[in-house]
């Protein structure tokens, strides 16, 4: 067992922070776990589990053990007539393991191609591109509770799921380590093609009878169009939620703006494109020194490079102000502030 000490994240974090940590362990099976947090310096300090450092943004040195997530492993749990369950782990990465899933022809989590970041981070924030979330084909994980060292399994109902929401990120945050992550996938695709321009990529792609792999490149591209490669820009996606808002508000804002871009999310409420909020309130291209607001989306905040995590934080206080003021609505963060 390695145990590095004040470690840099630099390469850690695709927001390209750099801060260091107290301890930095990588974590490849359970029983090293175990083995880890038994020992008497170790257990005492505080824990942050890293998978691909795509959600956070650390805007200070971390006093903790960092536990580098690198459980592997992709197995069948089970197959019948309609499908399989398929379990992968913790530290497998999401987008080869969607890969892998097309390949083998196992159908469900082809929308959420080519988003960063580890399999056992999936369920934390229940990710979500183009139309699919996985919630839609999660079917339970196994969880090393970090207090008592055992190993807990949750099902779905257990997982509370909402937009970019789960137990893991409210009641149960920092408690649990997620080591396996099983996946109900079919073998009769119900293919979305409906959601964002995928339908329009596969014109130009020239494909009427679309395969997953198929769909799986029409993202990718729409996905390469838009957001920034986190190699070449430091950025973690979306900073903020699309926020959720009350239809009676929403028809107010609307009568100054009605170009405003909305979704329905139930009877009484809506779901407000944030980007479109931070873009028509100026923000959009905006840079400062070495840090800023993406050219193609409003939505992602970016470190050119040498930026600090709390340069960044301090430009999405602004952000929420000023949407704030222009359009009375709260925006709230969806990265990981550390
Ligand atoms: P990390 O950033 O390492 O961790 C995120 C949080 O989860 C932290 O609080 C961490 O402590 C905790 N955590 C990580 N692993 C575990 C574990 N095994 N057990 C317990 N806690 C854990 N997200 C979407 O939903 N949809 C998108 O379309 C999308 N697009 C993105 C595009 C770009 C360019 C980038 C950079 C990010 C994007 N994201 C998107 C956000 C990101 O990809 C997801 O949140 C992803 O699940 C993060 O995985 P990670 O392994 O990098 O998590
Ligand atoms: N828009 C603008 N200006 C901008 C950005 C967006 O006007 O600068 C408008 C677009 O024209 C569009 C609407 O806002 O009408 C929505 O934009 P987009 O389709 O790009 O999606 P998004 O709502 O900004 C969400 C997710 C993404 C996910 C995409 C596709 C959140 C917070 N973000 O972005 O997830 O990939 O939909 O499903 O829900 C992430 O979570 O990190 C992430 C990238």
């Amino acid at each position: 067992m390695t145990i590095l000490e004040n470690q840099s994240l630099l390469k850690y974090n695709t927001f390209g922070i750099d801060v260091s940590a107290k301890y930095f362990a990588t974590i490849d099976s359970v029983d090293l776990l175990s083995e880890l947090l038994s020992n008497k310096t170790y257990k005492q300090e505080d824990k942050l589990i890293l998978g691909g450092g795509s959600n956070v943004l650390f805007t200070k040195n971390q006093d903790a053990i960092v536990l580098l997530n690198q459980i592997k492993g992709i197995k069948v749990e089970t197959e019948d007539a309609k499908g399989w369950t398929i379990s992968a782990g913790g530290g497998e990465n999401w987008h080869q393991f969607v890969l892998h899933c097309i390949e083998k022809g196992y159908a469900g989590i082809e929308n959420m191609s080519l988003i960063p970041g580890s399999v056992g981070a999936s369920p934390i924030q229940n990710i979500g591109a183009y139309g699919t979330e996985v919630k839609d084909v999660f079917e339970w994980l196994e969880a090393f509770h970090i207090p008592t060292g055992e190993i807990h399994r949750f099902t779905h109902s257990d997982c509370n799921f909402g937009y970019r929401e789960s137990v893991f990120k409210n009641k149960l945050k920092g408690e649990y380590l997620i080591t396996k992550v099983a996946y109900r996938l079919t073998k009769n695709p119900n293919l979305n093609t409906s959601y964002g321009a995928i339908n329009k990529a596969l014109e130009e792609m020239k494909v009427t009878t679309p395969t997953l792999k198929n769909i799986s490149d029409a993202v990718i591209s729409i996905r390469e169009s838009k957001l920034p490669d986190p190699k070449k820009i430091g950025n973690s996606g979306s900073f903020f939620k699309n926020p959720i808002i009350e239809n009676s508000i929403l028809n107010k804002v609307k009568e100054n703006y009605p170009e405003l871009t909305t979704y329905p999310v139930s009877d009484t409420h809506s779901k407000v494109a944030a980007g479109w909020l931070i873009d028509k309130a100026g923000w959009k291209g905006k840079t400062v020194n070495n840090y800023g607001v993406h050219k193609n989306q409003a939505l992602v905040l970016v470190n050119y490079g040498g930026a600090t995590g709390k340069e960044i934080y301090d430009l999405s206080s602004d952000i929420i102000r000023s949407v704030k003021e222009k359009y009375g609505i709260e925006l709230e963060r969806e990265v990981n502030v550390l």
